[in-house]
């Protein structure tokens, strides 16, 4: 089950060009591409005439040609061109959905198409405001998104996961403070003062000195995370010296057994360091494939078992994953009570919701 009534990320925007770009989201097939104009449309994967999929064909002129018998769509999804006749037939038709671009994504809305309103879109805009520069990419998970959902709200796999790069015992040993931010938002807030520094911060800092190293994972159902994560050398002030990026992990169903896992790390600091992007390029494609491993194997053992959910077991750090479960159920329900309810976005561009100045409290 999805929630429908929401904006989920196809792309970044940067991978949508004249050509055709063919994607799975929520079970269904849809095509993209941009026309002459330069806007991003969306179709349905499906050619009315013989129900081949259109992306067999290639892009003319803004339209889409099917690769069967050449018939052409406009961006609207009306048919443009039957080759060998002046007619064209008004019934063949191809469904177009709602698409927007903001934050250097690629939007989409596969819920009912009238609801569609850009204002529900939520503030990434970390991934292209001015003062942040993000290095992006796109990963392809095999298994149901609420599993990655729920790894990206109990970041105490760190330690057993990524031990050679962020992890540390310092992360499972550190107790969490879970919050719930009106009917979409879970954050998970863990500060582990005093602490030795995990490989990739010892990197970062170039030496071994003792850090004082925070997190604060934010969940937006339906599969929105931003993990602020943050440190600075032990004697230091916190304000004046930490470095703090914050990955946004967007999470797009393609089945319920794989997702789309559409990423990008901000940070605030050597905006125009080519190198330091490829080196974190590497390092985060490297780290969400270590979790992939493992949500696969998870995913697996849940079709075996013909599980629909994760047993309930008394874990504390169970607790935003569980939270984040609930919200997103509420929202599907919601919207099958009441057809025409959307979900409205928290406005987490609002620091006052998610970093430094709770961050600061918090010391
Ligand atoms: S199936 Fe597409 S043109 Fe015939
Ligand atoms: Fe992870």
């Amino acid at each position: 089950m999805f929630a429908k009534n929401c904006w989920y990320v196809v792309a970044h925007a940067h991978e949508i060009d004249d050509a055709l770009f063919a994607r799975t989201l929520l079970n269904q097939a849809v095509i993209l591409w941009r026309t002459t104009g330069g806007r991003v449309v969306a179709l349905e994967d499906r050619c009315p005439h013989r129900l081949v999929p259109l992306s067999t064909g290639r892009t003319v002129n803004g339209q889409v040609e099917c690769g069967y018998h050449g018939l052409r769509f406009d961006a609207d999804g009306a048919c443009a061109f039957v080759p060998g006749q002046s007619k064209v037939p008004k019934a063949a038709r191809v469904k177009t959905y709602p698409v927007a671009e903001r934050h250097a994504l690629i939007w989409i809305w596969m819920g009912v198409a009238d609801l569609a309103d850009e204002n529900l879109i939520p503030d990434l805009h970390w991934l292209d405001a001015p003062g942040w520069q993000a290095t992006t990419g796109y990963l392809h998970f095999n298994c149901d998104y609420r599993l990655i959902n729920d790894n990206l709200l109990d970041l105490s796999h760190e330690t057993y996961i990524h031990k050679h790069t962020i992890g540390n015992d310092a992360v499972a040993d550190s107790p969490a403070v879970t919050e719930v931010i009106g009917n979409r938002v879970v954050r998970v807030h863990r500060e582990m003062p005093n602490i030795e520094p995990p490989p990739l911060f010892a990197q970062a800092q170039g030496n071994n000195g003792r850090i004082n190293r925070w997190q604060i994972a934010i969940y937006m159902a339906p599969g929105f995370n931003m993990t602020e994560v943050g440190f600075h050398p032990v004697g230091t002030d916190r304000t004046t010296n930490h470095l703090m990026m914050r990955p946004i992990h967007i999470i797009t169903p393609e089945t319920e057994h794989s997702s789309h896992y559409i990423w990008g790390l901000a940070r605030n600091f050597r905006l125009d360091d080519d190198g330091l992007n490829d080196g974190m390029f590497s390092s985060v494609t490297h780290t969400f494939e270590e979790d992939r491993e493992i949500l696969e194997l998870q995913d697996q053992r849940l079709k075996a078992e013909n599980m629909p959910n994760i047993p309930q077991s008394a874990v504390k750090t169970d607790k935003g994953p569980v939270a984040g479960r609930r919200l997103l159920e509420e929202m599907i329900r919601g919207e099958t009570d009441d057809p025409t309810q959307c979900a409205v976005p928290i406005p987490l561009a609002d620091d006052q919701q998610v970093t430094m100045p709770f961050t600061q409290a918090a010391q």
